[in-house]
């Protein structure tokens, strides 16, 4: 059982305290794939489970990557950022694509090439949404937390960029590229 599950009162469950994990986020994201939803819509609902995962979590959003090489800051919960637009290289989000690799920040405070999105900010995590190659995008999370992306809640959180890197990919094939 990964660790970041979370206990929740549900309302589908009269009130009762019941376990959010990153299997159910993945079940609720395809049933509303299934009904038809929109892809941004999907994105937004992938946003909002996976910022409830855990209470660490202050800042969760998804960086889109386009084709001029600029990230994009698509869906996010947490405070404003003026980091909207971020050039692959640039911060730890841009470091991430170009290095083609997840970063997990323990302590911004020490990080030399890091865009501050908020002063209480203190770790940091993204995780790539790919599909072997094609980086589409990335899921990007602060906390106020040093060092509080431990081994399970990184991998909870590769789960659901994994489903969502074939969501993306399914796209793709359907034509509709960003
Ligand atoms: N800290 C990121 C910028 C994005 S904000 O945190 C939302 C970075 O260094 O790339």
């Amino acid at each position: 059982m990964p660790i970041c599950a979370r206990i929740h009162p549900s309302p589908s469950n009269e009130g009762r305290a019941e376990m959010v994990t990153a299997d159910h986020v993945i079940a609720d994201l395809g049933k509303l794939q299934r009904s038809g939803a929109a892809f941004e819509e999907v994105l937004e609902a992938a946003v909002r489970g996976l910022h409830e995962l855990d209470d660490r979590f202050h800042w969760t959003g998804i960086y889109e990557l386009f084709p001029d090489n600029v990230l994009r800051l698509g869906p996010f919960i947490g405070a404003p950022t003026d980091h909207v637009f971020i050039g692959v290289g640039r911060g730890v989000c841009g470091t991430a694509v170009a290095e083609r690799r997840n970063i997990n920040v323990p302590d911004v405070r020490l990080e030399s090439n890091y865009l501050a999105c908020s002063t209480e900010t203190r770790s940091e995590l993204v995780i790539l949404i790919r599909r072997g190659e094609r980086i589409y995008a990335q899921v990007d999370i602060d906390s106020h937390q040093v060092a509080a992306f431990d081994e399970s809640s990184v991998a909870c959180v590769q789960r659901v960029a994994d489903w969502l890197a074939a969501l993306y990919e399914s796209r793709d094939r359907l034509g509709r590229a960003p």
